[in-house]
């Protein structure tokens, strides 16, 4: 399974803060947004990662992340021309998917939770066509939303409804099998304009190849596109990595606790970053000892 990490976009919507910098590279808390969708990758064990971006943002991306080399995996990069929806994303990594199967998170989601990883991997496991994840929510309309039976069979799939038919918004982490690549070419603009990853799951949806696994509440899901969800996040990690003393989406920490890099690799990569974050790697390592 490769990954796609979608982080293109015009990023109006948190103007002037992103004229320069793009969303994904502004920090939450002590790292940048984009290092917690590719902690949810390096996580499931996805290490073929393709970023998409804004042609001005490229070079931004690359200083930060490179080619994944030194930390285990690889990052490739293509250029988002223009925004014209998240399906997009598919027609753009065409290349980059070959045969594969592909799963693309939107950069701007975030999720912890103790169980978290399970919950993903074992879908990831189970996905012959197309999985989605439905998440409780207070303010259905802001999402895609999918509406259930009593079974929890899907019935519907919506985005951003006036009327929601259900509470379960739809998060931004999809696995597809590679038939997405031609679903996604045989897409039609939605009114706002933009080829809609929610008429992606339609098509899946009616040919009865889309499940859907809930997250449930003892696991959080932030979309941190607005400026109070950027703050929320940012406090939530802040007090979850003060109590429990643990970095959260900590790529380096995960890429060596997963095998990807070794304890030199970690070491020098640690002795590279001259503050707390840095010491937090070392400690891993001397801990052990
Ligand atoms: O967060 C989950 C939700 O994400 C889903 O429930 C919705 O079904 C899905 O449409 C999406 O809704 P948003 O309103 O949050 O999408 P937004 O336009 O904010 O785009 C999400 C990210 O994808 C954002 O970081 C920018 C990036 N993006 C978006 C578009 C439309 C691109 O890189 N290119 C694009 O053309």
């Amino acid at each position: 399974m490769k990954g796609i990490i979608l982080a293109g976009g015009l990023g109006t919507r948190l103007y002037p803060v992103t004229k320069i910098i793009p969303k994904a590279l502004l920090p939450i808390y002590d790292k940048p947004m984009i290092y917690y969708p590719l902690s949810t990758f390096m996580s499931m064990g996805i290490k073929d990662i393709l970023i998409i971006a804004m042609q001005k943002d490229i070079k931004l991306f690359k200083s930060v992340l490179g080619d994944g080399s030194n930390i285990g995996i690889s990052i490739k990069y293509e250029i988002e021309y223009e925004p014209k929806g998240i399906a997009n994303a598919f027609i753009i990594g065409e290349e980059f998917i070959g045969s594969d199967n592909v799963s693309l998170i939107l950069v701007d989601n975030i999720f912890y939770g103790d169980k978290i990883y399970d919950i993903f991997s074992n879908a990831l496991l189970k996905n012959e066509t197309a999985t989605v994840f439905g998440y409780e929510v207070n303010d259905p309309e802001r999402f895609g939303v999918a509406e259930f039976d009593n079974d929890m069979n899907v019935l519907s799939i919506e985005e951003k409804p006036l009327k929601p038919k259900s509470n379960y918004a739809v998060v931004g982490l999809y696995f597809y099998d590679n038939s997405v690549v031609n679903i996604a070419k045989s897409l039609k603009p939605s009114k706002r304009g933009e080829l809609e990853i929610t008429d992606v799951n339609k098509i899946y949806l009616k040919n009865k190849k889309l499940k859907v696994t809930l997250i449930d509440e003892s696991n959080t899901w932030f979309d941190t596109g607005t400026h109070k969800s950027f703050v929320e996040t940012t406090v939530f990690v802040k007090d979850i990595e003060e109590k429990s003393g643990v970095k959260f989406g900590c790529i380096e920490e995960i890429a060596y606790r997963k095998n990807y890099i070794n304890k030199e690799q970690l070491i020098n990569i640690a002795n590279n970053i001259k503050n707390e974050y840095g010491d937090y790697l070392l400690n891993i390592v001397s801990e052990e000892i």
